[in-house]
């Protein structure tokens, strides 16, 4: 099928080179020449696994580029609409992007195309988008608006769109129904996984993508329910471990207890310093907000973001805790993306923590393996920054952070680091390591929601009484 994907942001990159993986002809729009330039270099804006391998493979025979709506939009016989949706000041997405994309859209459809809501966008946008065409000059039988939430995370956004569990369509119409049918048969009929070139699967067994099909409005609800959900199994799990320290239970054995039954799940049940990025910020928000203004006040999302917030701040105690004053202390900070295999610091849970301890007057070296550039355009500091190894960001500082969990800070050669540090303490946002490897490292190890070692215990300060 011939498709437009507008907007080469996260979502719309990946959705376009994935589409085109599946055997579909693929026009990736974006206003922005500079980014559609590179797109024709083969080089993706943002760090992201197996996107790069698919646009080398499909670029120029199934996926092109384009700053041009209008060709490529006539001729489709659908339309993603992949726009960014920030937030406003009030936790409101801002759609003035959709709006725009929109309008362009109603000006050049001349057969029955088929609008697809791609971008996360609140519950009700669809009525909207359908307005915003027919004010534009669209006929009304010549369109129709689906919702075809997305639920890829970034880091392994190419397997989960390949791969999904479920893809949910919102459509109006039966006609809208057999186009989007027909977009994705190669992954619902099983043919995409029975090729040779397939994107290998990932690790854990998928069956075939359940394929669940609604009105627009409830698509929309399924995916703001979704995001907010996992949000708060996230402050769930916070919650639970900093009980489990106040009682010196083991956080990793509570929620073993708890996620293997199946009801609960073991997934997005690993506490630390909080959930970031472009989505489940943004997302608890904007679903508060849709709440607020149909005249709920959804109290449980204002807890869960309040949780989130509180448990950057515990952890800054913590830190406190393990150097009693932080006043002109060195501090190594391993990770700064929110989470690791990303160079993304949107909302990073590792930024808020870094700015925290340089207004209590610490000095910050930071290393991550993706997202220094970003980060170093965000926090500017005299007093952060930043090192080309974690070695030698840990090289005479007072303290290790932990803040990411990026998999190669879980494979550091832990004697080098006891060696290296001025004094050999460790505080772990993430929970990468063990109390017990920390222990044979003769490392002081402090983490999330787990009981302290006697060595641990005896030289913390309790950074409450100081
Ligand atoms: C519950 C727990 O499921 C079980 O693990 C525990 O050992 C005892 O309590 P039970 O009360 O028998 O079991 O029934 P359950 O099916 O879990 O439902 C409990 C209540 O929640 C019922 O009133 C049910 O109607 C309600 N419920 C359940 C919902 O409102 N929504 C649901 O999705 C599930
Ligand atoms: C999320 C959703 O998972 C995805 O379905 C949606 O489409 C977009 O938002 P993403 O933001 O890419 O994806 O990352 P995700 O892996 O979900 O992690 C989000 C944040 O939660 C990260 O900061 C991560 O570190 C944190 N997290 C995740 C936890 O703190 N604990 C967990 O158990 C899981």
């Amino acid at each position: 099928m011939k498709l437009s994907v507008i907007g080469s942001g996260y979502v719309g990159t990946v959705a376009g080179a994935c589409l085109a993986e599946m055997g579909h002809d693929v026009c990736l729009i974006d206003r922005d020449e500079e980014r559609i330039r590179s797109l024709q270099r083969f080089q993706v804006p943002f760090y992201e696994q197996l996107l790069p391998e698919l646009i080398r493979k499909h670029a120029g025979h199934r996926l092109y580029f384009s700053t041009d709506f209008s060709g490529p939009v006539r001729d489709s016989a659908a339309v993603f609409v992949a726009v960014g949706t920030p937030s406003l000041h009030n936790g409101e997405a801002d759609l003035s992007y959709v709006d725009s994309a929109v309008r362009e859209v109603a000006k050049i459809i001349r057969n029955y195309t088929v609008v697809i809501e791609k971008s996360t966008v609140p519950v009700m946008t669809s009525r909207a988008i359908r307005k915003v065409m027919i004010l534009n000059g669209a006929p009304e039988g010549n369109f129709d608006v689906v919702s075809n939430p997305e639920f890829l995370r970034e880091g392994t956004g190419v397997t989960d769109f390949l791969y999904p569990d479920r893809i949910v369509v919102g459509s109006p119409s039966e006609a809208a129904t057999d186009v989007m049918s027909g977009i994705y048969a190669p992954l619902l009929d099983g043919s995409y996984y029975r090729r040779e070139d397939i994107i290998v699967p990932p690790a854990e067994p998928r069956s075939t993508p359940q394929w669940i099909v609604t009105n627009p409005i409830s698509a929309e609800l399924i995916k703001h329910a979704s995001n907010s959900f996992l949000a708060m199994k996230i402050s769930y799990a916070n919650v639970i471990a900093n009980l489990c320290e106040a009682v010196g239970a083991e956080v990793e054995h509570v929620c073993r207890g708890l996620g293997t039954d199946s009801r609960i799940g073991e997934k997005f049940l690993r506490p630390g310093i909080g959930y970031g990025g472009s989505c489940f910020p943004k997302d608890v928000a904007a679903f508060s907000s849709v709440a607020r203004e149909l005249g709920y006040r959804f109290g449980l999302l204002q807890e869960v973001a309040a949780i989130n917030a509180e448990q950057q701040v515990r952890f800054v105690r913590k830190v406190k805790g393990a150097l009693w004053t932080l006043r002109d202390k060195r501090i190594a900070a391993l990770g700064l993306a929110y989470k690791g295999g990303t160079n993304d610091i949107r909302e990073s849970p590792a930024l808020s923590v870094i700015r925290m301890l340089l207004d209590e007057g610490c000095e910050i070296v930071a290393y991550d393996p993706a997202a220094m550039d970003k980060a170093a355009k965000e926090i500017q500091s005299e007093r952060l920054t930043f090192a080309a190894t974690p070695y030698e960001a840990v090289t005479n500082a007072d303290a290790m952070m932990i803040l990411t969990d990026w998999k190669e800070f879980a494979e550091l050669d832990l004697s080098r680091i006891r060696k290296l540090l001025k004094y050999p303490i460790v505080v772990d946002g993430r929970n990468l390591f063990t109390p017990q490897q920390m222990e044979t490292a003769e490392l002081i190890y402090h983490s999330v929601g787990r009981t302290e070692s006697p060595v641990a215990e005896t030289l913390a300060f309790d950074a409450t009484k100081s």
